[in-house]
């Protein structure tokens, strides 16, 4: 299986993200990416709202990886949406983060003025800030209203995707539009440790649990993003390339969906305008 998938615009992206929200403090930031780099993650999810970019950008820089071969994205928050607010946003995270360009930005929520955020997104892709820009928590109505406005299609939804809230229409919608989708809470913050499925299916491919989710990830061609503070775990979550889950296993998997978010969502977005 591909280690990297191509975006609409032919840059490639890592298959696996580290996820970084609630990684801890700034010393456990840095040792936490330091370890994530060096076992081989290369793609770095953060965002304005985690509060921890400086350590991300420190411990990048500590890790000793050049910076080109990280693939690295954050998001703006929903009280920065607009054109200035967003430029701003940007700005501050590329302070915070201590570099020089970014690979990916990302819309973190949609509210009612994601055609303007957008708008400063497309301005910062065509003077080169950013290698990529897309949108996170985005439903299909989400989608289709910016379409009609946006002079360039986003290139990647970061969504919530799990075995048991697997997203099936907006899947599909984003694979039919070539828009990367990146899953969020991939092991549905751990919960999914505790779901029988996924324990005989464990112990039928001699894997861990998250090792069975994370693969159902990539075979569905998703890019899933684990977060862990441990080492031992980020070891575990990104060892998953030397295995096949079967057709009629993923079927099993699929149908664990019971439409069961994870995460509440927070205020002041447009997420519940849509039903999809
Ligand atoms: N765009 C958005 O709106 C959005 C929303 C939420 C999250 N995200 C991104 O997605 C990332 C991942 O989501 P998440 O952190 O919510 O959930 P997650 O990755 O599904 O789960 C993380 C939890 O699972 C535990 N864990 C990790 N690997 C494990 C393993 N191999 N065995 C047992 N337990 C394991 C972690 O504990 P330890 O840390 O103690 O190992 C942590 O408690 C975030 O960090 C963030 O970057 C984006």
């Amino acid at each position: 299986m591909d280690s990297y998938r191509v975006l609409l615009n032919g840059i490639t992206i890592p298959s696996i993200g580290f996820g970084t929200y609630k990684l801890g403090d700034e010393s456990e930031t840095i040792d936490a990416i330091k370890c994530a780099l060096k076992i081989g993650y290369r793609f770095i999810d953060t965002a304005s709202f985690y509060g921890n970019e400086e350590g991300i950008g420190k411990g990048i820089k500590e890790s000793g990886v050049n910076r080109e071969d990280i693939f690295l994205s954050t998001k703006v928050w929903n009280d920065s949406h607009g054109y200035d607010k967003a430029i701003k946003s940007f700005e501050e995270s590329m302070r915070k983060l201590d570099i020089d360009y970014l690979d990916l930005l990302l819309i973190h929520w949609p509210t009612e003025l994601n055609s303007e955020t957008w708008r400063a997104f497309e301005d910062l892709y065509e003077l080169g800030k950013i290698r990529a820009i897309g949108v996170s928590n985005f439903k299909i109505g989400h989608l289709e209203a910016l379409k009609k406005t946006a002079r360039i299609m986003p290139m990647v939804n970061q969504i919530e995707i799990h075995p048991c809230f697997s997203q099936k229409e907006l899947v599909n919608y984003c694979n039919n539009y070539k828009i990367q989708v990146i899953g969020w809470s991939p092991i549905m913050k751990g919960q999914l440790l505790e779901v029988p499925l996924m324990m005989d299916l464990a112990e039928k491919y001699n894997k861990s649990i998250a090792q069975i989710a994370l693969r159902w990830h990539i075979q569905k061609g998703i890019i899933p993003i684990p977060k862990s503070s441990h080492c031992g775990r980020m070891t575990d979550n990104i060892d998953i390339f030397n295995f096949e889950l079967s057709e009629e296993d993923i079927r099993k998997i699929d149908n664990l969906d019971r439409n069961e978010k994870v995460s509440d969502t927070p205020p002041n977005t447009t997420y519940d305008n849509f039903k999809w």
